[in-house]
């Protein structure tokens, strides 16, 4: 298991006696909200769990524990390892002595039976209540600010920044358990084979030899992938609006997404190439090398190779799915993308940034970006006056906000 952070309080005699109690502590989430144990005495939360005796592993040690202090029931085949954490301290119980704790975490479910809750004396004294919290960010705040007011300040201060962690942990499962759901929803071809090369290709770079006006995405940590990843959305979202879908090929057209900016790596090493261009013959390897017909190989190609040529957008002959990809491609840098975009790019120039700095950053680039709307179809003109609503409001309000009167 990973250790997340050790914790060492120095208060103790090194050549004392040392004890060890290792503990394990389950986070268990349902519905959007955590199972904690709350003091309501000296107000602050910890993770249900406990020390694990002899003859018991974590895992049976975390079930046990559980159950006794919520009543609820973990799902064994639901545990699942997150981190552990090392304590060292004076042994209140032997000044004299050293405790040491291993303390694991595992992530699991509970069942909807309930078994019975079995209080020891401490949880009396401190008045302890499982309780179902919907802001992990809450509890640490509360451990933050009762600290000192009682409690063994160890165990407050751990699970405070257990706390922390687990709630950006947390965000980052949903979220990538989300994207999985939505890439196998894309339909039967290896969509994820497909972006994990993409991925492959284009993880090094951080270097943008194009950009749009005055806006260096080389100054935060900007990703072509995961730029890739919103523009295949975009697309996504463009072809289901679309109710005459005469001439898109769906398929060919989330592919040539996935590939659109491939060629970045490329043109970012040699700089000769533009990397529309730089990324035809790898989209055209990849495919031809994938079972995929000349025909659709080439076709695809071609989207990559002309993407580029955003001049071309309001040409009415233009090919509809070309069209398409520059629509997705062009939906992603504004709204409130753009704003963070836009305030991350001032925070990189100048360390000490204000909010006005910001604000006119956002009101150069953003905000009148908006209003040379690149947009041809329906579908992609009221994606983008959606975007523009939003920035215009936060303009409006940021402005409100920095201003006296
Ligand atoms: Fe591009
Ligand atoms: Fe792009």
């Amino acid at each position: 298991m990973q250790e997340l952070f050790r914790m060492d309080s120095g208060d103790y005699n090194p050549d004392g006696p040392v004890f060890c109690r290792p503990s394990a502590r389950g986070i268990i989430e349902k519905d959007g909200k955590f199972l904690l144990m709350h003091s309501r005495k000296f107000g602050y939360y910890k993770f249900p769990g406990g020390g694990i005796e002899a003859g018991e592993d974590p895992i049976q040690a975390l079930i046990r524990e559980v159950g006794e202090e919520t009543g609820c029931v973990v799902i064994p085949e639901s545990v699942e390892e997150y981190g552990s954490v090392f304590r060292r301290e004076r042994d209140t119980e032997n000044p004299a002595g050293i405790f040491e704790q291993q303390n694991y975490y595992y992530f699991c479910e509970i069942s909807d039976e309930t078994t019975e809750r079995k209080i020891e004396d401490y949880e009396i004294t401190e008045d302890f209540a499982p309780e179902w919290v919907p802001f992990l960010t809450i509890a640490a705040h509360e451990n933050r600010v009762n600290m000192r007011r009682g409690g063994e300040r160890g165990i407050v201060e751990r699970e405070m920044r257990v706390m922390d962690m687990v709630d950006e942990a947390v965000r980052a499962r949903h979220f990538a358990k989300e994207e999985a759901e939505a890439i196998a929803a894309l339909g039967d071809a290896d969509y994820a084979g497909m972006l994990a090369y993409v991925k492959s290709v284009l993880e090094p770079v951080q270097t943008e030899g194009e950009g749009g006006v005055g806006v260096h995405k080389t100054e935060f940590g900007y990703s072509r992938f995961e730029h890739t990843k919103r523009v295949l959305g975009w697309a996504k979202r463009l072809y289901d609006r679309t109710e005459d879908k005469t001439g898109l090929r769906y398929e060919d057209l989330m592919i040539a997404t996935i590939f659109h900016d491939v060629g970045r790596a490329e043109s970012a090493s040699h700089g000769l190439m533009s990397h529309a261009a730089a990324g035809v013959p790898i989209t055209r390897e990849y495919l031809s090398s994938h079972g995929f017909s000349e025909e659709r190989t080439e076709y695809i190609a071609a989207l990559v190779g002309a993407h580029s040529d955003k001049w071309r957008m309001k040409d009415p002959s233009i090919d509809r799915n070309l069209l398409m990809l520059m629509e997705a491609d062009y939906l992603d840098d504004m709204g409130a993308l753009g704003i963070i975009m836009d305030t991350m790019i001032v925070r990189a120039r100048k360390e000490r940034a204000t909010f006005y700095d910001c604000y006119n950053h956002i009101s150069r680039y953003t905000y009148p970006m908006q209003y040379d709307s690149p947009m041809v179809t329906p579908e992609g003109k009221a994606l983008w006056d959606s975007k523009t609503t939003l920035v215009e409001q936060f303009c409006r309000q940021l402005r409100q906000d920095l201003t006296i009167g």
